[in-house]
Order: structure tokens, then C-alpha cells, then sequence
């Protein structure tokens, strides 16, 4: 990549655009309009748009020189998450720095460093006038705190598009790019449990009187999986089994065994190494993610939060599975115990092998990078993705990202040689999906 526009990645990655809690409205609108600014610099039309005071979403258009192209969506978001313990990171989070062939920032992989190529691409296509699809933009600045504002505004344009390319998943290794053709949803659930007004002292009442931290143990415990490592039958309902070519597909991948080995992962159980795939792409799973309360002292907690998620399978109901989440963990309750619930959903998607818009991508990224692309599911989540879904918009779900770049973590980092071949994908990409013609 050309150093002027490596420069003005590294610019974007200064920005500490977090949006998962700790950061400050005045940078996700700077990283908002910094991303304007590039599509304005081409010569296309930008915009912030802002829905019920949500993070700004940039709305760029580049247009076809051509008559009677049809309209492609990209899409990548430029909030990242919280960079957690400094100390952790090798070079500070917003001071991106070159090691080993390696941009290290918070960003660098998710999602700016694997978007700014696609995004890189269409301005420069259409600088010289070689763009031959209408390009619509959509950034959004609240993928990871799960914000309503891109669904909302996906759901009111009515103009909808041929196709939305996703640049903001991982390629299943080295030497193998992927288009992710199944993400699971996510329902995101706070907890909070008050049992009394305040702490009472252990010794005086304990032993008679409800302790939150308890009560919050005992109404997550009946959600955990069970032996078998599978989640109760209702959190599992709707969830669709993968068809037999599916499976047969994923055969000719990595053995889901050394993806854990890759991370040192203990499985839950002997057999969740095998059946790795099937387990992360087919099936819900539940996570306790956060739990506080009390203090190391003699005391009886009288509140306890956690925050906990349910990924969803592919084929399951995102409002439903919220629902039975909400009464699973109010069914335990003891009386007078008062427990909060506040749920956010997140569909899960999925799309067929052989809807046009996959197989022409399939072949795109396959010619411009050398290497055979594989379909894969992802466990992770991208919640627009339904959205565009449902408003019949086909979606390339795809991304130059490795395991290796240690997204959400410490040390995040992108590899420098991802930024061109992203790109190289990215202009076959924009240019061969012309050929879905105006729906
Ligand atoms: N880009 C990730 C999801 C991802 C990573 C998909 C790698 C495929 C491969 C995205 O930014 C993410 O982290 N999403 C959140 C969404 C949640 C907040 C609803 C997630 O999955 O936790
Ligand atoms: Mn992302
Ligand atoms: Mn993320």
C-alpha cells in the first residue's frame, strides 16, 4: 500500500473511537467524518446520519459512470472496543506501530485496517472512472455495543441494493480466504440482583437472610450446558442442522481440534475439538461474561450484576430467544428478590452457496488472490448483516483478518501484506459483481 494511504489508516487508528463504554462522543464523530472525508476526497457524496442520538453512521454514495448498474452496499464499522488493561499492550492502542510485518493498534483488524481497503478500492475505482457498480457506503459506530442506529436505518431505505459486501471477518488461514456465509446472533442481557436495601454484616444475619451474589449463582446455574456440553432444549429451539454437503465441506478444513489447540483452549468436552465447527457454526451457546458484587470481607452482598450472552444458531428467532432467556432467569427467582433484565437482540444469518452474488465473490477473490476461497460459518456476530438480510439484500460477508490478529484482545494487529491483498480483492470484487446486473 502506498504510504500516503497507509498514513491515513494509521490517521483513522489515532482516533479512539470506542464505543463499548469509556469513550467520548467527540472521537466517534471525528472517526466518523475522517471516513467522510475519504469518499469526499474521491469526489463522492458523503454524509453523517444520526438516529435517536446513536454514534453517527457515514452514508457515502459513488455512483457508476455506466447506465443501469446495479447498486452494491459496503459496509465496515469504525467504533472499536474498549483497549482494557494498558500495561497489556506492547505499543499504546492508538499509536499504531509497524513490528514484524504487523500494524499493532486497537482497530488494526476490527474493523478499520480490514475495512479501509474495500473502502480504498471503490474511491479509487471510481477516481478513474472505472467503477462499475454503484457503490453505496454504510460505516456504522456501534457494531460492538450492539447499537440500533444502522438497523434502523437500513430498515427506512427503501432503495435497497443488489448486494452488500462485508469486509469485517477473517479468512479460515494463511493461505485460504473465506467468504463467511453463516454468523450466529447474540442476545446481550445485563443482570442485576438487589436483595436488601444495603450489605449487611455476615455474622449478624447471614444464614437468614437472601445473599445476592447467591441468588444471581442460582439463577444462571440451570443455563449452563450441561454434561453433554449441549444447552437446554428450549435455548436450542429453531436451531437448523447444517446439511450434509455442508458438513461434507468442512471436512476439507482445518480439524476444529487445532483451532483450539491454536489458542491453548481446554474443551469442554472430549468430544468438542471434533465437532468444533458444527458446535460454533450450527448450535447457541451461552457465556457468563462479567459477574460483580460483595467485597473480600464479612459481608451479605445486597446487589450483584453480571452480564452475560447467548450466541444464537442460524435458523433461530432472536426476539423469542430473548424471551425464553428472560424467563429462564426469572423462573428461580426468590421471593421479595428483585432482578433486573435488560436484553438486546441480534439475529443470527445465513445464505445459500448458491445465491449469485456468493458464487460470483467466490470466484472474484479467488482470481485476485491466487488461492481457493472456502465458505465458512463464523460463531461470531455481525448484527447488520441480518438487517440487509431481511430487507433481501444479499450479503458477501468476507475480510482479510487471521486468528493470529487478536481482535477484542491486547496487542490487536493486522498484517501489513493483508492491506493489498484486501484491496486486490476489493477491486475484482466491486468490478465482478456488475454481472448481477439491476434487480
Ligand atoms: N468483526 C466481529 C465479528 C467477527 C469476527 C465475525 C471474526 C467473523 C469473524 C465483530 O466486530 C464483533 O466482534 N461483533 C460482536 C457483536 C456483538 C456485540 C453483538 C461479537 O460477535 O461479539
Ligand atoms: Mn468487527
Ligand atoms: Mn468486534
Amino acid at each position: 500500500m502506498e504510504p500516503g494511504r497507509l498514513e491515513e489508516l494509521y490517521e483513522w487508528l489515532r482516533i479512539p473511537s470506542i464505543s463499548t463504554g469509556g469513550g467520548e462522543a467527540k472521537d466517534l464523530l471525528r472517526a466518523a467524518e475522517f471516513a467522510a472525508g475519504i469518499i469526499r476526497r474521491a469526489g463522492g457524496e458523503a454524509e453523517l446520519v444520526t438516529v435517536d442520538a446513536g454514534n453517527p453512521l457515514v452514508i457515502g454514495e459513488l455512483r457508476a459512470g455506466s447506465e443501469g448498474a446495479p447498486t452494491v452496499i459496503i459496509y465496515g464499522h469504525y467504533d472499536v472496543q474498549d483497549p482494557g488493561p494498558l500495561d497489556a499492550w506492547q505499543s499504546p492502542p492508538f499509536e499504531p506501530t509497524l513490528r514484524d510485518g504487523r500494524i499493532y493498534a486497537r482497530g488494526a483488524a476490527d474493523d478499520k485496517g480490514n475495512f479501509y481497503p474495500l473502502l480504498l478500492a471503490a474511491c479509487e475505482l471510481f477516481a478513474s472512472g472505472e467503477l462499475a457498480v454503484n457503490v453505496r457506503i454504510v460505516i456504522e459506530g456501534e457494531e460492538e455495543a450492539g447499537g440500533e442506529s444502522v438497523a434502523a436505518w437500513v430498515k427506512a431505505d427503501e432503495r435497497g441494493a443488489d448486494c452488500a459486501i462485508v469486509f469485517d471477518s477473517a479468512m479460515e488461514d494463511a493461505q485460504t480466504p473465506a467468504i463467511t456465509i453463516g454468523l450466529r446472533g447474540c442476545v446481550s442481557t445485563s443482570i442485576i440482583v438487589t436483595a436488601q436495601p444495603r450489605d449487611l454484616h455476615s455474622g449478624l444475619y447471614g444464614g437468614s437472610v437472601q445473599n445476592a451474589l447467591h441468588v444471581l449463582q442460582q439463577i444462571l446455574t440451570p443455563l449452563l450446558p450441561g454434561a453433554d456440553g449441549n444447552l437446554r432444549d428450549e435455548l436450542r429451539a429453531g436451531a437448523e442442522p447444517p446439511s450434509a454437503a455442508e458438513l461434507e465441506s468442512w471436512q476439507r478444513l482445518r480439524p476444529g481440534q487445532a483451532l483450539l489447540d491454536e489458542v491453548a483452549a481446554i474443551p469442554l468436552t472430549p468430544d468438542c475439538g471434533e465437532d468444533f465447527r458444527r458446535r460454533n457454526g450450527a448450535e447457541p451457546s451461552f457465556e457468563v461474561n462479567w459477574i460483580e458484587g460483595g467485597a473480600a470481607r464479612t459481608v451479605v452482598p445486597a446487589q450483584a450484576r453480571a452480564f452475560v450472552t447467548l450466541r444464537l444458531a442460524p435458523g433461530q428467532d432472536a426476539q423469542a430467544m430473548a424471551e425464553t432467556l428472560g424467563q429462564l432467569l426469572s423462573s428461580e427467582v426468590p421471593a421479595g428478590v428483585e432482578v433486573e433484565i435488560d436484553s438486546h437482540a441480534a439475529p443470527p444469518s445465513l445464505f445459500a452457496p448458491e445465491l449469485p452474488a456468493i458464487q460470483i465473490a467466490r470466484a472474484a477473490i479467488t482470481r485476485a488472490s491466487g488461492m481457493e476461497t472456502a465458505l465458512i460459518r463464523s460463531g461470531g456476530s455481525i448484527p447488520v448483516v441480518a438487517d440487509f438480510a431481511a430487507a433481501g439484500i444479499p450479503v458477501v460477508v468476507t475480510g482479510f483478518g487471521l486468528a493470529a490478529d487478536e481482535i477484542h484482545a491486547p496487542n490487536e494487529s493486522f498484517a501489513l501484506d493483508h492491506l493489498d491483498l484486501g484491496e486486490r480483492c476489493a477491486r475484482e470484487l466491486l468490478t465482478a459483481l456488475a454481472a448481477l446486473g439491476r434487480g
